[in-house]
Formats: structure tokens, C-alpha cells, sequence
């Protein structure tokens, strides 16, 4: 049975909702431009604007880690929904501080959230969605009232140096959202959601090294393993692929069409499988928000970094159609859908 076709009822058998609240996002201040990757690595800006729409990203100087980045959106998020409680946080991460613990119940301490649940999720650049869903959850189930979601990727620290296919693509970035419970009805609400895995491609996006199946006390790591590879072509074609399904899957699950969505906010890989995805659906692109250009691929951090350079340029308006939709290594993707609620992002 295909890992997208259960339907699932939502919200949860209680009727409570998740309504997104608060928004906020944070990015390191080093700028680093592409011209700074060509002046070290055989790549040019001319090939990096063309192949990616990548312009510039921003990255970690030595010395500050996810859990920084984290912080930081997390503390925009809450002063955006005006509250200093949640239940729950949930951070989407494959740039943990450390492979143990999880570095949710540091962020949580640092921001004053003692006590409550903290917990990590990583299903890479699906992360965010994979967080909301969780989120959403804990909200159905009545675990918690208010959940605050957080994106938070340093790929800049596991990418290979020397690796010309990696380098020019990702960048590091947070962003974090507050549910709460709430009513199907009311705008923010999220929902439902369509979720799914294929793990016979896992190769395709990894870190070879650092987990318990390369074991450090039986082998040596082989030199370079501890960094991130991609096959970026074959990750290219299945991304597209599996975006425009899942988001076609979500749409089918909330009884409306493509022609109801006013936004697609998705995540942020390469600019020309974002136009990929929209030819796919027969959407004009103009309704897909875009900020690659500015930020790169930030893997977890990328659709909640979108939702607020959107919400921020008006681009994102209340009341607005919003389908949110992501792909990323396991493999894995995600799609939700929701009314835009009246918010200021921070
Ligand atoms: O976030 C999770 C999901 N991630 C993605 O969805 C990323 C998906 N993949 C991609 O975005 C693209 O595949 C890349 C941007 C990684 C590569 O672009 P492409 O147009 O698919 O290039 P390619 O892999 O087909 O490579 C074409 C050529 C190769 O050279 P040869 O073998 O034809 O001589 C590459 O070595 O381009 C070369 N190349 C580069 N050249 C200059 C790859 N990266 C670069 C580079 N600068 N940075």
C-alpha cells in the first residue's frame, strides 16, 4: 500500500484543532555570496543563479550552533503570538548541537520554557512539516494546549569543504511557529496533513558516518564520511515528483482544489524545482512563494523562513489559501493546508 494513500481523520476524535498563532524567524548575520564559494571551489555565480536561483545564504560563524538559531526564532515566535507558555516544543533539526540528547530541552531551558515536553524530529528538509504534524498531534490528542514548532538547520557545518554540489546550495536559518488549540474553523487552523516516506532511497541524501551503524569504537570512520552527500540529480526529479503528489493528495483530503490555493509556500531547494512542481500542478508560479534567492536551501528552517520573508512583504495576506509542502532526505515529504490567520510575523 502506497505510504501517502491512508486517510486520516483530522482533527483528531476530540474535534480540536491546531491554529497557528505566532510566526518568527532568525538568520545568522554572515552573508556568505557566491562569489566568496568561487573564489575557493570550480563553480562561478553565473552557474549557481542559473542551476539553483541561489544568490546568496547566510551561515554559522565558528562557535554558534542550531540551538543558537533555534533560540532565537523560537523567542520571535512567541512575542508574535503574545504568550510565554506552550506545553510542548518541537524541534526539527538534523543539525543537532549533539547526536545525544536531542537539543530540543536545551532551546527550551535557554528560552525560559522550563519543564515542558522538548523533544527533536528529523526527517531532514521535511522536518518542518513533520514537526507541525507532531505538533497538530499533540494539540488532537489533548497532550497540549499550545506547542511551539521549531525549524533550525547548520548545514554549513556538515557540508564537505572541497564538494562543489553541496556547497552552493544550503544554507542555515530557523524559523518557528505556535499552534494552539483551537477550531477547524477558525483561520490558522492546520489541516489535515499527508505525510510519507520512502526509505529504499535513503542513500541518496545522508551523512554516511556518526550513527550506530559506521561504529567509531570497532572502525575508524573513512576520511571524509562525517559530511552530508546528495545525489542531487536523482533527488532532483523525485522532489519534484513527490511534492506536487503529496500536495495533491492533501487537497484531495481537504475537499478542495488546486484553484482554492491563493499560496504555495514549499520548501526552498532549488528554484527550478519550485517552477518544476508549479508546470507539474499547472499553477502559475507566481502564486509559489519564493525567497531562495536570499537564504538557500535551509532544510528545516526553509518553509517557515518562507512563511515570514511572505508575511513580512505582504506577499502572504489573511485570509488567504496556504498549502505548505515539503521533500527531503529519509526520503521523506509533507504537505498541510490552511486558512492564513491575521498575524504578525517578528
Ligand atoms: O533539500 C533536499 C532536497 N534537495 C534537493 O532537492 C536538491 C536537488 N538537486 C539539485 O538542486 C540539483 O541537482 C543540483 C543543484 C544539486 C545540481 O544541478 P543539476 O543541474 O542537476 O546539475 P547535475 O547534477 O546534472 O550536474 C551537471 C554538471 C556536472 O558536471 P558534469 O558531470 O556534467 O561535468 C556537475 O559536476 O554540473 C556540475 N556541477 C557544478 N558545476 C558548477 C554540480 N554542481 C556544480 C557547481 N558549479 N556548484
Amino acid at each position: 500500500m502506497n505510504a501517502t494513500a491512508r486517510v486520516l481523520p483530522f482533527p483528531g476524535p476530540g474535534g480540536t484543532a491546531a491554529v497557528l498563532t505566532g510566526l518568527g524567524a532568525w538568520v545568522p548575520p554572515r552573508v556568505l555570496s557566491n562569489a566568496e564559494i568561487a573564489s575557493r571551489l570550480d563553480t562561478s555565480d553565473e552557474w549557481i543563479r542559473a542551476r539553483t536561483g541561489i544568490h546568496q545564504r547566510h551561515i554559522v560563524d565558528p562557535g554558534m550552533s542550531t540551538s543558537d538559531l533555534a533560540v532565537e526564532a523560537g523567542q520571535r515566535a512567541l512575542k508574535s503570538a503574545d504568550t510565554d507558555r506552550v506545553d510542548a516544543l518541537v524541534l526539527a533539526t538534523t543539525t543537532p548541537d549533539r547526536p545525544c540528547p536531542a537539543t530540543a530541552p536545551d532551546v527550551a531551558y535557554r528560552m525560559g520554557l522550563e519543564r515542558c515536553a522538548a523533544y527533536d524530529v528529523n526527517a531532514v528538509c521535511t522536518g518542518f512539516l513533520y514537526g507541525l504534524a507532531s505538533g497538530a498531534g499533540l494539540i488532537a490528542a489533548g497532550v497540549a494546549e499550545q506547542v511551539l514548532v521549531i525549524g533550525a538547520d547548520t548545514f554549513s557545518t556538515i557540508l564537505d569543504p572541497d564538494c562543489r554540489n553541496t556547497a552552493a546550495i544550503f544554507g542555515d536559518g530557523a524559523g518557528a511557529v505556535v499552534l494552539r488549540a483551537g477550531s477547524a474553523h477558525e483561520p490558522g487552523a492546520l489541516g489535515p496533513f499527508d505525510l510519507g516516506s520512502d526509505g529504499r532511497d535513503a542513500d541518496l541524501i545522508m551523512v554516511p558516518s556518526g550513527g550506530s551503524r559506521q561504529r567509531s569504537t570497532v572502525t575508524p570512520a573513512p576520511a571524509g564520511s562525517e559530511y552530508f552527500t546528495m545525489a542531487g540529480k536523482a533527488v532532483f526529479r523525485k522532489a519534484i515528483f513527490q511534492m506536487a503528489g503529496s500536495a495533491q493528495a492533501v487537497l484531495r483530503k481537504a475537499g478542495i482544489g488546486l484553484h482554492d490555493v491563493d499560496r504555495f509556500v514549499i520548501h526552498q531547494a532549488n528554484v527550478r524545482i519550485i517552477n518544476g512542481v508549479a508546470d507539474m500542478l499547472g499553477v502559475p508560479v507566481g502564486r509559489f512563494v519564493r525567497n531562495i534567492d536570499r537564504f538557500g536551501n535551509t532544510a528545516a528552517a526553509s518553509v517557515p523562513l518562507a512563511l515570514t520573508s511572505a508575511t513580512e512583504s505582504g506577499e502572504l495576506r489573511a485570509g488567504q489559501r496556504v498549502l505548505l509542502g515539503a521533500f527531503g532526505g529519509g526520503l521523506t515529504w509533507g504537505s498541510t493546508v490552511l486558512r492564513w490567520p491575521d498575524i504578525e510575523a517578528m
